[in-house]
Order: C-alpha cells, then sequence, then structure tokens
C-alpha cells in the first residue's frame, strides 16, 4: 500500500493538471458540483469502458439509456416522492441549514445518525448543546424536519405537470420492464445496465469532490426468479474484505478477509448472487487502481437501508475523506416493479412456462339473467357477483338445490340451477412471475476520485522527489507522450510524425515539446502516462527511438516500427 498522501496535493494535482475542475468557478462555484478537465474526462471515459466491457460485453448485460427527467407518477411510485429525503436542521439564530444527522455524528460517540427519526436528533443536539458550526449558537430549538433530495421541474410552461431531475439511473430500467422483458422473450434471468447521470439536492455536501448534487451511475439491474442465484464459482477464490453487520455493533468487531466462496459458506453474505458481485466489483476495482489495502465491503444496519432494499452491501474506499460509498450491491426484491405494477395499473409479472402443465379445478357460477332478472329487479347485478365470488370461495355452498348470498346486507335465495354452478378442470402451463433484482450501483465520479487518490505516489528517483500517478496503463488519460528530445534539427518532425502514427493506431498521445526532456517526464509522471516515446539525433540515425516505463522510470531502445506494439503490450498488461 502506497503512503496515504495529503488531500489537499491530491485536489491540487487534479485541478492543475486538468483533471477536475470546480464547476462555474468564475461565478465563485457551488459546493456539490465538479467538471471534469481534458485528463479526467478521458480517465473517466476508461473506467466507464472497463465498466461496460466487465457487465455489458463479458456478462450480456445489454445497456439502455432513459430520460434524466422523470415524471411525478414515476417516483411516487418508485417511493422517491415520500421517502427519500435527509433530515435537515436550521439554526434559529443564523437560518443556516444543516444535516441534522451528520451534526449529531460530529459530536457525539454516534457513528451513524443516519435514518434516525427526525424527533431523535432534535432531541440529541438539544441535549447535547450542539452549537451551530456557522454562528456557534446552541441548537437547542433547531427545527429537525424531512427534506426531500430529488431537484424538482416543471415539463412544459406552467406548474401543472411536475417532473423530477432522477435520482438514480434504475428506475429507468423499473419503468421500461414491460418492454424489456418482451426484448429478452420473456427469459429469466437477465441484467440491463445504464449509465448516465443523476440529482441529488443535497443539504450541504462538505466532502467536497465526493459529494456531488449532479453525479454520475454506473447500474445494473439484475433480473430473477426467486431462486435463481448466480453460481459464484467463478469468483469463488477472490479475496475481499467484509465487515458484515454483526462485526459492526459488536464494540471489539472489525472487517475481516475471507474468500467470496466462503462468504457464501459461512452465510456471512446470504445472497449467492450479491456475493457474486461482490466478487466481481473486487475484481474490477483492483484492475481499474484501487488499493485493495483501502477497499471493503460494508454491509448496511438495518435503519440504514434504503427504503427499497432488504439488504445491501456497500463497496467502500478508504480515501483522505475517510472510507466512502464507492457501490451498493443492493437487494430490491420485487419492490420497485411491484409499486410499478400497482401504480400503473400494467402487468409487470414475466411469464414462466412451467416444466409439466398443472391441472387444477376451478368452481365458478355463470349466473342465468333471465331468471335473476325478473326475479330480483335492480339486485340481480350485485347478487350475480356475489354468486361468483361464492362459488370461488365456498364451492359447497352449492351443493344443494339453493344457495344464499347477502348483498348490502340483504339475505337472497336462489335455485343452484340458476346460480348456473360448475366444476371444472384447468390446465396451466405457467404464471406470471414479479421478478426479484439484485443491483450492483456504482458512484462513478467517488469510483473516478478514489482512483486518483489510490495511484497518487512520490518517491525519489536520481536524487530528485517526483510525484508519480500510478493508474494502471488500461484506464491512463493517455497511452503515451511523444516528446523530441529538443525542438531543432528536425527531431520535431520525427516525432509529429510518430504521434501521427499512434493517433492513427487508435492510441491516445500527447505530444509535448517544452521544457528540458527531465520536465517533461516528471510532467507525465504526475498525470500518470504510462509510456514516453523519446525522438532523438540517434531515431534520424538509425530510426530508433527511447521508451521510458512510467514506474520504473527504466529507458530502452526498439525500432520506431515497434512502438506500437511495445505501448500494447504495456497497455494491455503484459509490457
Ligand atoms: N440505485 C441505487 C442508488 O442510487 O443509490
Amino acid at each position: 500500500m502506497s503512503e496515504i498522501p495529503e488531500r489537499q496535493e491530491v485536489v491540487e494535482l487534479a485541478k492543475r493538471r486538468g483533471y477536475l475542475y470546480p464547476s462555474f468557478e468564475i461565478y465563485g462555484g457551488v459546493s456539490g458540483f465538479w467538471d471534469y478537465g481534458p485528463l479526467g474526462t478521458s480517465l473517466k471515459n476508461a473506467i466507464v469502458g472497463s465498466w461496460r466491457d466487465m457487465y455489458v460485453v463479458r456478462h450480456g448485460y445489454e445497456e439502455i439509456e432513459t430520460t434524466t427527467i422523470g415524471k411525478e407518477d414515476v417516483y411516487e411510485a418508485s417511493g422517491h416522492a415520500d421517502g427519500f429525503s435527509d433530515a435537515l436542521a436550521s439554526c434559529p439564530e443564523c437560518g443556516t441549514f444543516f444535516r441534522a444527522d451528520h451534526l449529531v455524528e460530529d459530536h457525539t460517540d454516534i457513528e451513524n445518525a443516519d435514518g434516525m427519526p427526525k424527533e431523535r436528533l432534535a432531541e440529541i443536539l438539544a441535549d447535547e448543546g450542539v452549537p451551530c458550526p456557522s454562528c456557534g449558537a446552541t441548537l437547542d430549538n433547531a427545527r429537525v424536519e424531512e427534506f426531500n433530495l430529488m431537484f424538482e421541474t416543471n415539463i412544459g410552461p406552467g406548474t401543472a405537470r411536475k417532473g423530477y431531475l432522477r435520482p438514480e439511473t434504475a428506475q429507468g430500467i423499473f419503468v421500461d420492464f414491460q418492454r424489456l422483458k418482451r426484448y429478452y422473450r420473456e427469459s429469466l434471468p437477465f441484467g440491463v445496465t445504464q449509465v448516465g447521470r443523476a440529482y441529488r439536492n443535497e443539504i450541504n455536501p462538505r466532502q467536497g469532490i465526493v459529494r456531488l448534487r449532479e453525479f454520475q451511475q454506473a447500474e445494473l439491474e439484475y433480473f430473477k426468479r426467486p431462486d435463481d442465484e448466480i453460481d459464484v464459482s467463478p469468483v469463488e477464490d477472490v479475496e475481499v474484505r467484509l465487515y458484515p453487520v454483526e462485526e459492526q455493533e459488536d464494540d471489539d468487531g472489525e472487517p475481516f478477509v475471507t474468500t467470496v466462496g466462503e462468504a457464501v459458506e459461512d452465510g456471512v453474505i446470504e445472497s449467492e448472487t450479491i456475493a457474486y458481485f461482490v466478487g466481481r466489483s473486487q475484481e474490477w476495482y483492483e484492475s481499474i487502481g484501487i488499493d485493495p489495502d483501502r477497499l471493503r465491503f460494508r454491509q448496511h444496519l438495518p435503519d440504514e437501508r434504503a427504503h427499497y432494499a432488504s439488504d445491501c452491501w456497500d463497496g467502500e474506499t478508504l480515501t483522505t475523506f475517510g472510507w466512502i460509498e464507492v457501490n451498493g450491491i443492493a437487494d430490491r426484491a420485487d419492490y420497485d416493479l411491484r409499486k410499478h405494477a400497482e401504480y400503473s395499473g400494467e402487468e409487470m409479472g414475466v411469464w414462466q412456462e412451467y416444466d409439466e402443465a398443472v391441472v387444477r379445478e376451478e368452481t365458478v357460477a355463470d349466473p342465468d339473467m333471465s331468471v335473476l332478472g325478473p326475479e330480483f329487479g335492480g339486485a340481480a347485478g350485485g347478487i350475480a357477483d356475489a354468486l361468483r365470488e361464492k362459488a370461488r370461495d365456498e364451492p359447497e355452498a352449492f351443493e344443494g338445490d339453493e344457495v344464499s348470498v347477502t348483498v348490502d346486507g340483504e339475505a337472497y335465495t336462489v335455485s343452484t340451477d340458476a346460480a348456473g354452478f360448475e366444476r371444472r378442470e384447468v390446465r396451466e402451463t405457467g404464471e406470471n412471475v414479479l421478478p426479484q433484482v439484485i443491483e450492483p450501483s456504482y458512484g462513478l465520479d467517488r469510483i473516478v476520485y478514489s482512483v486518483i487518490e489510490h495511484s497518487y505516489d512520490e518517491d525519489v528517483i536520481d536524487d530528485e522527489e517526483r510525484t508519480v500517478l500510478r493508474v494502471p496503463p488500461k484506464v491512463a488519460p493517455f497511452d503515451a507522450a511523444v516528446f523530441p528530445l529538443v525542438s531543432k534539427d528536425g527531431l520535431e518532425e520525427h516525432a509529429r510524425e510518430i504521434e501521427e502514427k499512434l493517433r492513427q493506431a487508435g492510441m491516445r498521445v500527447k505530444y509535448d515539446g517544452s521544457g528540458a526532456i527531465g520536465r517533461r517526464y516528471r510532467r507525465h509522471d504526475e498525470i500518470g502516462t504510462p509510456l514516453a516515446v523519446t525522438v532523438d539525433y540517434d531515431t534520424k540515425e538509425d530510426g530508433t527511438v527511447t521508451l521510458r516505463d512510467r514506474d520504473t522510470t527504466d529507458q530502452w531502445r526498439v525500432e520506431k516500427d515497434e512502438i506500437i506494439e511495445e505501448i500494447e503490450s504495456v497497455v494491455e498488461g503484459d509490457g
């Protein structure tokens, strides 16, 4: 594990070198909004590419793209309109807003106040004499209320049609589920992915780069029959650091390292499918530059779970902001599809054929209205409905010559012949099953930031300190830098020619011709470029160039024609 850097150094490097820029900086910025500069965009795109490679390409979980604005109905059904809120405390003196649970965590021994009832939070603020972080007044009379985190908007002119900026990409997948199940020919299990922006109107984001109001998610919704589980064997030997509920609730409890296979065998992770995605996440994180010593999977405490989740394991990275959640793997059961079926009135179940048809008896009534009408007049319709219900629920009542039903408190007797009672055999070939959902959901911005922090290193080369970003070559913003040793004697033209050749071969390269060669190496070490190609006087003579490795600083000469192959072998990991 490389040494944990100072946050200021990392953030300063990220800003100075073009990874991250504060949004609207020339207008003073607003917390919770960050832009990606050229290097940050390249790193993020490479990370997204490798995520897609894992899930869309290697697992076949195809990707869709849905709108970022959602009609109000969507979020009423999903429960976000009601339940997606944080506890808001406002200072009675200066009016500044804070998250009440964060104030409590900061001033008491309580480690996780998220999910505590607002009345309890207000009580603790008063009892502990918690001061307002802005003006210092005590918050004993502070109001604590629920603040919904969704950004609201109006669709079209006026306020008649409300919309919300989506708080998660997941809902787009659930709302399109009817079409998706047909696309997949009703064949469970299947996975659907989405990568895109989501929005949360955080009360007072204090964690700079890692708590954003506009952020990017990569989500997988894995739809399965209740008994389907993904076999963990492909990842059973993957080592993971787990922090289950029991360890968190025990005063001496600690996270521990185990394998995915053992975690399932020992019942630490109950769902094999969740365990599978924990294993895949671990492998993926390591492949993009997350330090395994600074990665763990923590199970949500019961009062911490989102309103839709029955179990959840968060991937967490250790950064200079402490342990931060970078992904959640949640068991959403059938919560979302059930809610959307209920609110939209649409069928969300997936037709599942039985292995063998099931034959069962059905009891029905088909009342003869030509008898009931003249006999009961206006009450006949209600009596017919009551007979149908009774035939289904109490068939034994039709065994005599007459049957009685009660409608609006009035008893009626009908002859069994007129009730049209019948027992018949029904052959059932399948049924509609509401799928269960396991959701691995990744917060891309936090992952990008964690990769930058975990890659950040300082060492000493030839008695000179340097900063080096040891990002894995496959996600580094550039594959290689191309330098002329000096900007004269035709070396520039040679270097430009090589740059062009590498670009046309699909490589991400950066030409850099300014300053001393040592400075240029340092600049590219600092932004994580894995290889430098230097053109010098020998290049003119014998057509060879110098390659230099970022991590070892080793240098070796290769023919111009071999550069592409050499870069490929480094980027693909066998260099
Ligand atoms: N879809 C899970 C989340 O947004 O947290």
